[in-house]
């Protein structure tokens, strides 16, 4: 059997880099506790190991009962400022893992904030990256998750002021655009800024090159793993033969029979997954 893997899969940098701030953490702080502000990645194999090593979960309105002095983790999406005042107070030594690029957005809202501006933030209301990126307004932003909240109200409100537009980075650019042309239509003074992240469109260019020489497509990531499930929507309307599996023992026996298999993987699926794959279907 050939098995071809994606060209991009796996691993985004912003995740990369807070996993590996979390195995040092690990490593460097043996004798304290060491917390993650909400689950850390969206993947229950890792984060088991994870747990095995010593990290510990915690959420973000449960701060009271972290001990002081504890080490805490800010995972990739961020936490608003006060949940770090609260941190501070706490005396917990702080790893900020949040991705440089939320970082940007959050320096963006803050410096659009001092300067008076109003904010449109495009995005999930619920989602952690949104709510911390909010917390650097004051009361100057307005969260749009989809076109049916730029309500005539808000657009006749913003009309005649200094308008920003920007988005959470996993954010569907198709819906980005279709609110940017009907704030442009309505608003003289907006400046756009889209700051959606290339991790998942580029993750996607590279299955649809997978799926062009390949009898089936392996997905492999969490089973809660937003990113990871809109791969496996796309391979299935590309590849007849198309399964989601979070590890190699979950390959359906009929995967085995194929002479080319692809491998595709989420933003938060390690390496050692991937070749664990990989390394299964070569030894068949
Ligand atoms: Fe950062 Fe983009 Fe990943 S924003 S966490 S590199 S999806």
């Amino acid at each position: 059997m050939k098995v071809f893997r994606a060209d991009i899969l796996g691993f985004c940098f912003g995740v990369r880099r807070a996993v590996e701030l979390v195995y040092k953490a690990l490593e460097d702080y043996k004798d304290n506790p060491v917390y993650s502000l909400g689950p850390l990645i969206h993947n229950e194999i890792t984060l088991e190991k994870l747990k095995q090593k010593g990290l510990q979960i915690i959420e973000e309105n449960n701060i009271t009962d972290i001990p002081e002095n504890s080490v805490v983790i800010i995972r990739a999406h961020g936490v608003s400022p006060n949940v770090i005042d609260e941190l501070k107070k706490k005396k917990a030594l702080i790893i900020d893992a949040t991705c440089p690029r939320v970082m940007a957005s959050q320096k963006m809202v803050q410096k659009f904030t001092a300067e008076g501006k109003q904010i449109l933030l495009t995005g999930d209301p619920d989602h952690g990256e949104v709510i911390g990126i909010a917390g650097y307004a004051k009361n100057n932003l307005s969260l749009i998750q989809n076109q049916n909240d730029l309500t005539q109200e808000l657009l006749d409100f913003l009309k005649d002021k200094n308008v920003v537009l920007l988005s959470q980075t996993t954010y569907s650019p198709v819906q980005f655009n279709n609110i940017k042309e009907s704030l442009s239509e309505n608003i003289p003074n907006l400046e756009i800024f889209n700051t959606i992240c290339p991790a998942t469109k580029e993750r996607q260019t590279a299955l649809l090159d997978l799926c062009k020489n390949c009898d089936g497509v392996i997905v492999i990531g969490g089973k809660n793993s937003a990113n990871t499930i809109r791969l496996y929507e796309t391979a299935k309307k590309h590849c007849a033969n198309v399964c989601h599996i979070q590890r190699a023992t979950e390959i359906p026996f009929s995967f085995l029979t194929f002479n080319t298999v692809g491998i595709t993987a989420g933003a938060s699926t390690p390496d050692e997954l991937i070749e664990e794959v990989e390394a299964f279907l070569k030894d068949k």
